[in-house]
């Protein structure tokens, strides 16, 4: 059934149908449209606009057809051009005159603004659980690795040793920001755009301040007309999203090099890797890659609304029906990104041993020692070309600082003695960092001190 089928009178073409729907996708918001009804009727019983029999009848009939659809006995046809005109018809066959009240000062403008909002408000909701999910994870992991000691890169060569709790503590400020981000997010879009109508509002005495608290929002929208073509929300949130995937395409990046025979740093689980069809020593980070892959498209959905929205002229055009898949499927995309990253980290070996060993190679301690030098009266710059030579030497017996013998020590710099070791263990070198922020152990357990009220 067509709602405007009064003003046409040939049959819609098939092809202008397939294109003009929406049904297809926008099914996936059918609770919410309900919900928004729901309020909706209420408001115009409250309001005296319908009569109470009249609301009991509608929410009675719109709960039974919600019950219908999530059991899967109502099955969506393809006739409704989309939810909104399908909910009703079904209303209206259900209700007859009664159903034909639903839509008073109503438009379909309005309504799909509401819905779009409800449904990103909750899915807005599900990403917080599944952000705080692996802010938790990443905790957990970083107590356990305090003294796990790995090399520092900078331009991906080994600088100073740090902490994987260090590592890991650098993701963690990342996520800690997209989850206020998408609090901020939320916060600015918590106003109801219902009683904005097709875009000027409505001659009925409609109470929007009730239709707004029923429906958990701050209040109702102050502009008829940015009501029904207001998406910077969506834009908003697909920015926060893209965000997201570039933080966890970064982690996946050093999981993947980590989990390569060259770093061996940690081992994913079997059920977060995949082998090859004709390679048998293979055991491909397939999760991982996937993950850096999908920001390509969450980036893309970005630029596509942007792209959608530039040039509007207002209120509302038919353009802003794009505003969906896109959005849709950058939500389904990180939603379940963070899920499976969660679970891998849940099921990763750290290889400490390798990690460790990985820094001594990498002369990580150098600045150390050289500032062991200074402590013991040497000039700072004599100290930095005295470790350079002891590091060229290194390098030449193919050895770590800490493997190198005394007497070498001494026969570049007489200053040496036996406290070198202590002072160029990867224990200290760490742990004499400690100044807020820094990988040593107090620094550390202070900040994870302060994590604590996150993510409980
Ligand atoms: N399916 C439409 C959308 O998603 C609903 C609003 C239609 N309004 C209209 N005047 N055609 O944007």
């Amino acid at each position: 059934m067509k709602l405007w089928g009064g003003r046409f009178t040939k049959e819609e073409n098939r092809l202008v149908h397939k294109f003009n729907e929406s049904l297809s996708f926008d099914q996936r918001f059918y609770a919410q449209d309900i919900r928004g009804s729901i309020a909706h009727v209420t408001m115009l019983a409250a309001c005296g606009i319908i009569t109470d029999n009249e609301k009991e009848t509608i929410i009675k009939t719109l709960n039974e057809i919600k019950e219908e659809i999530d059991s899967g006995k109502l099955v969506f046809g393809n006739e409704a051009e989309d939810i909104h005109s399908f909910v009703e018809a079904e209303l209206i066959s259900r209700t007859g005159d009664t159903g034909k009240k639903l839509h008073t000062g109503r438009s379909r403008n309005d309504q799909v603004a509401l819905d779009m909002r409800l449904y990103t408000r909750d899915v807005i909701d599900e990403l917080a659980v599944l952000e705080t999910d692996l802010l938790k994870e990443l905790y957990a992991l970083m107590e356990k690795n305090l003294d796990t000691y790995m090399p520092g890169f900078t331009h991906l060569q080994k600088a100073q040793p740090v902490t994987l709790a260090h590592h890991l503590g650098a993701y963690f400020e990342m996520f800690i920001r997209d989850r206020s981000r998408l609090k901020d997010t939320r916060e600015r879009m918590n106003y109801c755009p219902l009683g904005g109508g097709a875009l000027a509002g409505t001659t009925y005495p409609l109470d929007r301040e009730l239709t707004a608290s029923l429906l958990d929002f701050n209040g109702p929208t102050l502009n008829s007309m940015d009501s029904v073509s207001d998406r910077d929300y969506l834009l908003e949130l697909l920015s926060d999203l893209s965000i997201t995937m570039m933080h966890l395409s970064r982690f996946c990046e050093e999981v993947i090099m980590w989990n390569s025979n060259e770093y061996r740093f940690i081992e994913l689980d079997d059920a977060y890797s995949t082998g090859s069809s004709i390679m048998p020593q293979k055991k491909n980070p397939d999760i991982a890659e996937l993950i850096r892959g999908k920001c390509g498209r969450v980036y893309g959905h970005l630029m596509a609304l942007l792209t959608t929205m530039k040039g509007l002229p207002l209120a509302y055009n038919k353009d802003m029906q794009e505003d969906k898949e896109g959005a849709f499927d950058a939500m389904d995309t990180v939603c379940d990104c963070l899920a499976l990253f969660t679970d891998m980290l849940k099921t990763i070996t750290v290889n400490k041993e390798n990690m460790e060993n990985s820094a001594k190679n990498g002369f990580t301690n150098a600045t150390d020692a050289a500032d062991w030098l200074v402590k013991n009266g040497v000039p700072f710059r004599d100290a930095h070309g005295i470790i350079g030579r002891l590091v060229l030497l290194c390098i030449e017996k193919d050895i770590s600082l800490d493997e190198l013998p005394l007497e070498e020590y001494k026969k570049i710099s007489p200053v040496f003695n036996e406290e070198i070791y202590d002072a160029i263990a990867m224990k200290t070198c760490v742990d004499k960092r400690n100044t807020i922020g820094a990988p040593g152990r107090k620094a550390m357990e202070k900040v994870l001190e302060k994590y604590k009220d996150l993510i409980s």
